[in-house]
């Protein structure tokens, strides 16, 4: 007797987003000729499978069983091998913005999710990399076992090591458990190594055994451990020229250097401010059952902002705007935040000006040094003079400086227009 699973697929092969699974769509097809069984279904997703029984000496209840053992052994392999559920794409994933930059990050992002390069996210503080990471373990094969992260910078060398690799009863004092590393935990899944230029060159030559082989010895250990997990490490800071400068070891940095995503400042993507403000603010309303906007001034002050401490910075002027326009719906300029309004050019200039200055919203800190403490000066005084309706004593009390010294400069900034002699 023999029993032969012949998993055949007669109509075309089930198109990506429809899942195959081991479960019998319709009532299975049977036909007999002499000693040979054939049975024949269809799974769910439209693949169907045939088994052919050859019976010579059993009866016919032993080929009935026969078949549907055979069958059911076929829909399983069928199940197994089927392609699995569809990985969310990657604008899926909680990153917002619609600059020419932050697509070229997605685009960068798909093409490396698939494979298990190691990853080295690089930007600023604040501008999204622990984002980019969990994104990167979403799209990936990954996506069903863990996330595991771990902050270099948050340790010291000694607890780092033990929190990595994990440590052996014993290993030091305290240690009265074997206790497995985050590495092990993470294993199948995706190792998100922050501030790794914060690991120091000791630890650095453990980590590369990881990169290279994928073993680690834990504290105290006598048996190397092996792990299947993707690393994607990141840092704020300059790990070339710490390479240059002897502090960061160089195999380290081109093992974790495979594939390099840069995420950008958000200075330098100016145009998503008022998405990322839209999908704040949109969270709030959510979680607080209320809605609130921005008035224009106030969106355009933000969009002028140098914004040093990137979407974090702003998520968190967003929060405290929430929080400080209270019950009113409409949020406007005079509640931002000092270093917002300094550093931010007010959409126009006071009314009281004779060549308003109007610049566009445009970041001082774009700009050359005299030209923004020009723009500064000249927005200042003309606020002042606008406050102290045209009053040069008041207007120059309240900026600090002399009254000469401010008439001379609204001469020199050609402000005079509008402003009242108080002699
Ligand atoms: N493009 C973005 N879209 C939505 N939220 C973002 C984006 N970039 C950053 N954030 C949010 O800003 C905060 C800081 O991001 P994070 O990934 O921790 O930055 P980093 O690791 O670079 O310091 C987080 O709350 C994150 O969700
Ligand atoms: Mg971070």
């Amino acid at each position: 007797m023999s029993a032969s699973q012949a998993p055949e697929a007669s109509v075309p092969p089930p198109r990506r987003e429809t899942a195959v699974s081991g479960k019998v769509a319709g009532s299975s097809r049977a036909t007999e000729t002499g000693g040979i069984a054939h049975r024949e279904t269809k799974l769910t997703g439209g693949v169907r499978i045939a088994v052919t029984v050859e019976a010579e000496t059993t009866g016919p209840d032993d080929v009935e069983r026969m078949c549907s053992v055979a069958l059911r052994g076929a829909a399983d392999a069928i199940a197994r091998t089927a392609e699995p559920p569809p990985l969310p794409p990657v604008h899926a994933t909680g990153i917002i913005g619609r600059s020419p930059e932050i697509a070229e990050l997605l685009r960068m992002m798909a093409r490396v999710a698939a494979s298990d390069a190691t990853v080295l996210v690089i930007g600023e503080n604040g501008t999204g990399k622990e984002l980019v990471a969990r994104a990167l373990h979403q799209i990936s094969r990954r996506a069903n076992k863990r996330f595991v992260a771990t902050n270099c910078s948050a340790f010291n060398d000694n607890l780092l090591e033990s929190e990595l690799f994990g440590h052996r009863r014993g290993a030091f004092t305290g240690a009265i458990v074997d206790k497995p590393g985050l590495f092990e935990v993470a294993d199948g899944g995706t190792f998100f190594l922050d501030e790794v230029g914060d690991m120091s060159p000791a630890l650095q030559v453990k980590l590369l055994r990881v990169l290279q082989e994928g073993t680690f010895m834990p504290v105290g250990g006598t048996e190397m451990r092996k792990v299947d997990v993707r690393i994607v490490a990141a840092t704020n800071r300059d790990l070339a020229g710490m390479v240059k400068s002897g502090s960061f070891r160089e195999d380290v940095f081109y093992r974790l250097n495979v594939v390099t995503l840069r995420v950008p400042a958000l200075r330098e993507r100016a145009g998503d401010i008022r998405i990322l403000c839209d999908h704040f603010l949109a969270r709030l309303a959510e979680r607080e059952g209320r809605r609130k906007r921005l008035s224009d001034a106030c969106l355009s002050r933000l969009e002028s902002h140098r914004w040093p401490g990137n979407v974090r910075e702003l998520e968190n002027e967003i929060e405290r705007l929430w929080v400080l326009s209270g019950e009113g719906a409409l949020i406007d300029e005079d509640l931002l935040s000092d270093a917002i309004r300094m550093s931010s050019v007010a959409p126009s200039a006071g009314p009281t000006t004779k060549s308003s200055p109007s610049p566009a919203p445009l970041s001082l800190y774009a700009m050359k040094l005299p030209d923004a403490v020009e723009t500064l000066e000249r927005q200042m005084i003309a606020d002042g003079l606008s406050r102290a309706r045209g009053n040069k004593t008041r207007a120059a009390r309240e900026l600090g400086i002399s009254r000469r010294n401010l008439i001379r400069k609204v001469q020199a900034l050609s402000l005079d227009a509008g402003t009242e002699d108080d002699d």
